[in-house]
Order: structure tokens, then sequence, then C-alpha cells
């Protein structure tokens, strides 16, 4: 393996496909190790494209602007770092040799659609899920919750994240709410939900599962610590790693992750969502790529999830150890703003083994995740309040 000098005709070249806070970090890290790095959003000054050699401005989910854009920059790493791309282009450019897709175009295919990665975990691999069905009406969602999903459900766009258009219901005169929330909170509206029946989980984790090559030169797959979280309408709020787990749970919870990241291939880090009852364990989902729960690795892991990625990706060797217990706590802006003030920093970094990321977002809403608290402590309880005092002494102000 090896890294060219970047600006220069043999530089290595990654593109990064969406480039919000957790884009941001891979290119940090792409940025440390040597690699020329440009970054794609849809919006201008998007945190990676702050961060990048290069960046620029497109629709993604268009076939001409994005293959333009390809041919102009030639990268050797296409990097997808959100769902709404046109996948269908970036087969073409994989098929036509012009670059690698990470981990896998089958992966961000299959991911980008929740309707894809549940019938090939569920129906191929044979793997524990909720009960599930899709529906493309309010009349087809109501007779799926009739014939057997039952309440309380979560109905979800097809093509959503971190919680939009998403609902837990509990009877049958929410049905409509449900639907007509889904079918306007889908980042690409298909005109499609899944309704799955609630697992009453102990806790829920997320599993980074690395894809990297070993000293052999032979791809091999390595866990991290589990990470615990707590999640809010959908949309995490606080994790923690090491999660405490049964070694029956934990055994089960590697063999589902290394069964779907098997499948997907490729190299690279996967977020694989589980949630937990005792022994029991069920497959939820899973990003091919690094997971906001995992941004907790920044404080916890010797490595963090966005170095692991861009080793993994690089084909280099991975070093999954936990340091020491850490925590996460979001901060959101609290405000919709272009010009969002962040005080209270010095109050929040004054808390003892804290840290803060703070995105650098254009624009702010009351529930956009602006920036993170970190924090470790001796145990996940300590960091954990450490981690939500930090984050809570950062005070949002709209001016
Ligand atoms: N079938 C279910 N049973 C119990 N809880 C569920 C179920 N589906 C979703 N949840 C809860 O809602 C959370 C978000 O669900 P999910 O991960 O499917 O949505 P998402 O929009 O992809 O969120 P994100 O992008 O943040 O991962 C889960 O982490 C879990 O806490
Ligand atoms: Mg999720």
């Amino acid at each position: 393996m090896q890294i060219g000098t970047p600006l220069s005709p043999n530089a290595t070249r990654v593109m990064l496909l969406g480039s919000g806070e957790l884009g941001k970090e891979v290119i940090i890290a792409l940025q440390r190790l040597g690699v020329e790095v440009i970054a794609v959003d849809r919006y201008e000054n998007a945190p990676g494209q702050q961060v990048a050699h290069r960046s620029y401005t497109i629709d993604m989910t268009d076939d001409e602007a994005l293959r333009a854009l390809i041919f102009k920059e030639k990268p050797h790493l296409i990097v997808p770092e959100i769902e709404a791309l046109n996948t269908a282009t970036l087969a073409d450019i994989e098929a036509a040799g012009m670059a690698t897709v990470i981990p896998t175009v089958k992966a961000v295919q299959l991911t980008m659609n929740r309707e894809g990665i549940r019938r090939l975990a569920a129906e191929e691999l044979g793997l524990p899920t909720s009960p599930y069905a899709f529906a493309h009406s309010e009349a087809e969602l109501q007779a799926a919750i009739d014939a057997g999903i039952g309440y309380p459900c979560f109905i979800k766009p097809t093509m959503s994240s971190s919680g939009k258009g998403q609902s837990r219901i509990t009877q049958a005169s929410e049905v409509k709410i449900a639907w007509d929330y889904a079918a306007s909170g889908g980042r690409v509206n298909q005109g499609v939900v899944i309704v799955e029946g609630q697992i009453a989980f102990d806790y829920e984790i997320t599993l980074l599962t690395v894809r990297a090559k070993n000293a052999a030169g032979e791809i091999a797959t390595y866990f991290c610590e589990p990470i615990g979280h707590v999640q809010e309408k959908g949309d995490y709020v606080e994790s923690w790693q090491p999660q405490a787990m049964t070694a029956g749970a934990l055994a089960e919870s590697k063999r589902i992750a290394k069964a779907v990241t098997d499948s997907l291939g490729g190299l690279g880090l996967f977020g694989v969502e589980l949630f937990i009852k005792g022994d029991s364990v069920w497959f939820s989902e899973v990003s091919p790529r690094p997971h906001d729960t995992g941004m907790v690795t920044m404080c916890s892991q010797r490595f963090s999830e966005f170095d692991l990625h861009a080793r993994a990706i690089l084909g280099l060797p991975v070093d999954v150890s936990l340091s020491n217990p850490g925590a996460s706590a979001v901060i959101y802006g609290g405000h919709a703003s272009k010009n969002l003030l962040f005080t209270g920093v010095d109050a929040a970094l004054a808390v003892p083994n804290s840290d803060l990321r703070l995105f650098g977002k254009p624009e702010s809403f009351v529930k956009r995740r602006m920036g993170v608290a970190l924090a470790t402590g001796r145990d996940v309880t300590e960091a954990r309040e450490r981690a939500k005092l930090s984050a809570s002494l950062v005070k949002p102000v709209a001016v």
C-alpha cells in the first residue's frame, strides 16, 4: 500500500459524497494520512467542505452532475456519507473501472432503502428482526397492522434517517397521522413505508464492525466494544462505550454483524444497530460507514471510528481497542439561525476529562445537531454524567 503526495499527479484522491459532521471527521483522518480529499455536499459550506482540499455543491441524486464531477476529479475512492445518492451512477462508474465505491455498490444500494437491507437481513440471511411489512398506501398500512404487526408499532419512510418521518403509534386512530408524516418526511419520497412491530428491548447498541486487511493482506472482521445509546424520536441524544452485555448477547451480536457485513462486502467500517433483550438480539439496521452514535470513539478508543474507516478503506491495518470508558452527548441548535453563537464553551470545557466538537454548520434549526460533547471517566456512568453536563453548559444564542 502506498500513498502519493496530495495536489501532485500521484496523489491518492478520495471523494466524500456527503460532508456533514461524520464526513468532516473522516476527511480530517484522511488528511492526516496525506490523502487528497474532495468534499461534496448538497449545500455550501457543509462541515466537511471546510476541511477538504476542494469542495463542490451539487445534487448528488442527479446522474449528469455526479458523473461530470467524478470525471473531472478522478477520485480513486468514492466514499458515500449519505443515502440520497444516485447509486446507478456509482454502479456505472465502478463498472467502468474509474473508481472504487466504499464499501461496495451493493452495500450503498441496499442500505439507502430500508426495504433492501431488511429483506437481505431477514429473508436472505435469516437473521432475527422485528416483524415488518411494507405499505404503499394508508389502507395497506392498516391492513398490515391488522394482519399481525399489531400495536405498538413503528412507521418509517423507506428512505430516511435520523428519525425523519418516523412515528411510534399505539392505536388505529393514529394510523392516518403516521402515514401522512412518513409520506412527507422521507428524503426521496417513494410513497412506501415500513411498519415494524415494537421490540421490547432492554437496551440497544451500535456494534462498530470493521472490514480491513490483516497482516496477510486478507480482509478480516474486527469488532469495537459495543456502544450503548439513547434515542429520542428516532434521533440519538447520548451514547457511551463500552455497553455491558452478557457473553451470550455479545456473541450473538457479533454473529449477526458478521453475517450482514460479510454479505455487504468491501472494506470499511459499518455501524450495526441491534436491539438486545437478555441473550436475544434483533438486527435493526446498518450504516456502511461511521455512525452518529460512534462519535463517542473520538474519546474512548485509541483510533476513532473515523480513523478506522480511513485506514480500512485505504487497505491499512486497524486497531479497534478501547482506551477508556467514554460518552457523548448531543448539542442541538435550539434556534433557527444563520449566525448562531455558542456561549459557555469555556464552562463546558472546564468539566473534567471533557472535549467538544462544534461542527460549523452554516445554519441551525431548533433540533439540528450542531455539536457534541465528549467525556471520559473511570466508568461509563461517570463519563455519561460529564458528557451531559458539558453539553448542557454550551448555550447556543441566536443573534
Ligand atoms: N421495531 C422497533 N422496536 C423498538 N424500537 C424501535 C423499532 N424501530 C425503531 N425503534 C427505535 O427508534 C430508533 C430509530 O429507529 P431507526 O434506527 O430505524 O431510524 P433511523 O431514522 O434510521 O435513525 P438513525 O438514522 O438515527 O439510525 C431506534 O434506534 C430505536 O430506539
Ligand atoms: Mg437507526
